[in-house]
């Protein structure tokens, strides 16, 4: 049986993750590794917390002794990373956590990982370490690296970090780079669930600058299966680009959503850009494709249609957001411990 580090486990993508691998990997044990910063949601596991192949621990990836201590106790074999500051703009204003948690968080990981038997360590990147395209062309696994943001920054510096210890201590690795991922338990600061949350208040929607910026979308859940495979089957050392040819500027997917909700485009308005705003992202996912046999299940619309169901069908969850009580959940669940 495969014994799994997920980090970042109570966020957007590592929470989808953590799903879909109990659900459909019987064969694997995942130790469930995350900090609940803001972004870390314990409602995201609703289901899966008491599932016997799941262990949940709440505690911080840059601390090293203690990582160390939970791959010997749970004898880890390997390495699912998703643990980071996420949200660009957030990058902007307070870049520090970004560096403690995005590098020097993921140090402390592979200096655990790589001082022990781990077969394999993936790391969970984006495509904005690539940095910004004109009209044409798209990013490839050999796109020279030229991150805009302090996030991206961030990323880029992990993803150096990790090829450097495969290369020194020759610790089995992947890369994804990955697009705009879209899907349930995404925190509402992130363009769709902001939107989403937004225009069910009747709130007006940010958009910012011309609204013409692009980026490529990829229901999460797809995402998560290129992860799957890129663990099970991937020659070590290679990087993966992950992305569903789902080109869209802003401004069109805010009227598909307003669209979809039956609300008026009147809600639109535009703001002040951000700084140093990337204009366009896409992804050529072609050796994704070739070599792991990965290809997205759903289109966009048909994604996106979901994705509005969840966020309508789980407005508590938004509303537990909105009003922090979602903070307050792992108190409760851990009061008798
Ligand atoms: P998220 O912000 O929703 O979740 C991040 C999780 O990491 C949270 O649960 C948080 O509590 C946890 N965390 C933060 N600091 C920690 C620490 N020091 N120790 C332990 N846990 C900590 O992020 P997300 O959108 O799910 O992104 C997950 C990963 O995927 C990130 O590495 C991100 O760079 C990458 N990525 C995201 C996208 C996207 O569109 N969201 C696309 C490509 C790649
Ligand atoms: O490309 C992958 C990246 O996608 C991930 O690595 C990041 O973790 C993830 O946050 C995301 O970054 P973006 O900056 O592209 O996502 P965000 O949802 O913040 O913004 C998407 C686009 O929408 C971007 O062009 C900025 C714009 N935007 C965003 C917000 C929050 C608005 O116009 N208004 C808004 O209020």
């Amino acid at each position: 049986m495969r014994r799994l580090l997920v980090t970042g486990g109570a966020g957007f993508i590592g929470s989808n993750f953590v799903h879909m691998v109990l659900e459909e990997h019987p064969d694997c044990f995942v130790l469930n590794l995350d900090q609940l910063t803001y972004a870390g949601n314990l409602e995201n596991l609703d289901g899966v917390m008491a599932h016997p192949k799941h262990v949940f621990v709440r505690g911080d990836i840059c601390d090293l002794p203690f990582v160390e201590k939970l791959f010997d106790e749970h004898a880890i074999d390997s390495v699912v990373h998703f643990a980071a500051e996420s949200h660009v703009d957030r990058s902007i204003t307070g870049p520090k956590v970004f560096i403690d948690t995005n590098v020097a968080g993921t140090l402390a990981l592979l200096q655990a990982a790589s001082a022990r038997d781990t077969t394999r360590f993936v790391q969970v990147s984006t495509d904005e370490v690539y940095g910004s395209l004109g009209d044409e062309g798209r990013f490839t696994e050999t796109t020279p690296l030229a991150p805009n943001s302090p996030y991206s920054a961030s990323k880029a510096s992990a993803d150096h970090l990790v090829r450097a210890f495969g290369h020194t201590w020759g610790l089995p690795y992947n890369i994804t780079r990955c697009s705009n991922n879209y899907g349930p338990y995404q925190f509402p600061e992130k363009l769709i669930p902001l939107m989403i949350n937004n225009a069910r208040q009747d709130k007006a929607l940010p958009v910012y600058g011309d609204g013409l910026h692009v980026r490529d979308w990829l229901f999460v859940y797809d995402h998560c299966t290129a992860i799957w495979k890129v663990l099970t089957d991937a020659k070590s050392g290679e990087v993966y680009n992950v992305g569903g040819c789902n080109e869209m500027a802003n401004i069109d997917v805010v009227k598909m959503l307003l669209h979809h909700l039956g609300k008026p485009e009147s809600l639109i308005n535009y703001v002040k850009d951000r700084p140093g705003h990337d204009r366009r992202y896409a992804i050529d996912a072609g050796k994704t494709m070739r070599d792991l046999g990965w290809k997205p299940s759903v289109t966009f619309e048909e994604g996106l249609k979901q994705t509005i169901d969840w966020y309508i069908a789980n407005q508590a969850w938004l509303d537990h957001i909105v009003s922090g009580d979602y903070q307050s959940y792992y108190d409760s669940m851990y009061a008798d411990r």
